[in-house]
């Protein structure tokens, strides 16, 4: 399949994919609970090849995508991540590193930054020390954080820092956002966990009640205005607790693609979940071939696949329905509204759910992700 970005704009009424998420591998050394990537990691040496990922990049340009968000697991576990940078800078793709920072040395963030790197994003687990540490299953992880924000600033790099909200950590959620200022970054995301993969298994450990999740929220909303100037905080809300959901992925098949560590391509992190979708890999399709053409990236695209009340509903083009995984896993259907809308006929579930959420005390234990590099902190 040749098809030109013409062609397809119209016969498909699509445009290309703004960004391009590449999972350069699920090798991680920390553990996190809420951790989005499938629970059946992708080994090692099955991952994709240097010259497959500068491929795809080319590809990817070629179409008219802009971003290269390179994620993980931990990408700076692949040796190669120099050279895929430098790459995507050639192609003159804009990149943007989604890390841990476990791995990095300064100088290695200084080889990055040469090679062509736009941006990066760190991760953090909580604002207290032993607690970030409990949260990662990795000791020393948040003091290694601090050091790598330091080197990402002094290389000249925009840092965002990255923040899951749960019940561990949520009682510090502004604490976060005033940690993100101090290690100078320009943007911080403050996210309530999602329940997919690894946030599934974990969920009635990590999520809040509402009166601490209406707290949080409150506190973040006012930083907001407070630090307006300062830093941007991007605030995702618990779906739990809303009234419509989220247009997950900015719509199905719409604004971006996944590639995994071993070449699969999703139209979102989780959608492996959902049964009978044929993903198509890049080992043996082009990126274009991929977008225009994948049974998985035309299952839920435009509206014709919604049922009631989605189909009626004037949101459809707002929120599309919502959330296919999250559809799928409490409803059994993911062709269903997200039961985070109240006008879903599911939407008890998501009652039942977050009232258990009242009732959650003591310690979080935690089902840990295994492919990581040490064992738990205490
Ligand atoms: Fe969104 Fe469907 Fe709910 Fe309407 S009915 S608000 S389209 S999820
Ligand atoms: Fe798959 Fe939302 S995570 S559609």
């Amino acid at each position: 399949m040749t098809a030109t970005p013409e062609r397809f704009d119209s016969q498909k009424r699509l445009g290309a994919p703004v960004a391009i998420l590449a999972e350069l591998t699920h090798r991680c050394p920390l553990g996190c609970p809420y951790c989005s990537n499938p629970l059946a990691l992708d080994p090692r040496e099955d991952e994709l090849s240097t010259s497959d990922w500068t491929r795809v990049f080319s590809q990817a340009a070629t179409l008219g995508v802009l971003h290269a968000n390179l994620s993980g697991g931990e990408p700076a576990a692949r040796q190669d991540l120099t050279d895929i940078i430098a790459h995507c800078a050639n192609v003159g793709l804009y990149t943007n590193l989604i890390t841990s920072g476990i791995g990095l040395t300064q100088d290695r963030v200084n080889e990055l930054a040469r090679a062509g790197l736009d941006h990066a994003q760190l991760s953090i687990q909580d604002s207290d020390a032993p607690s970030a540490d409990r949260i990662a299953g990795y000791k020393g992880a948040f003091a290694r954080k601090l050091a790598v924000a330091e080197w990402i600033t002094q290389a000249g790099l925009p840092l965002t820092i990255n923040a899951v909200i749960h019940r561990a950590n949520i009682f510090r959620a502004g604490d976060m956002v005033r940690l993100a200022v101090k290690l100078g970054a320009r943007r911080v995301e403050i996210a309530h966990t999602q329940y997919y993969g690894w946030g599934l298994t974990n969920r009635a450990a990590l999520m809040p009640s509402r009166t601490e999740a209406e707290v949080a929220i409150a506190e973040v909303e006012a930083l907001k205005k407070a630090l307006a100037g300062v830093i941007v905080i991007d605030h995702v809300i618990p779906d739990y607790h809303a009234r419509y959901p989220k247009a997950c992925m900015g719509g199905w098949g719409k604004r971006g693609l996944n590639v995994t560590p071993t070449g699969k391509t999703l139209p979102c992190h989780a959608a492996e979940t959902i049964p009978d979708l044929e993903f198509w890999t890049v080992r043996d399709r082009s990126i274009e071939d991929i977008w225009i053409n994948s049974p998985a990236f035309n299952a839920f695209r435009g509206e014709d696949w919604m049922r009631e009340p989605c189909r009626s509903c004037p949101r459809k083009t707002v929120d599309y329905g919502g959330c296919r995984c999250q559809a799928l896993a409490l409803t059994g259907d993911a062709r269903e509204a997200d039961p985070v809308c109240h006008l879903s006929p599911h939407h008890d579930k998501i009652a039942e759910i977050a009232a258990q959420s009242e009732d959650a005390g003591g310690v979080p234990l935690y089902n840990y992700r295994r492919m990581k590099l040490r064992e738990p902190a205490e």
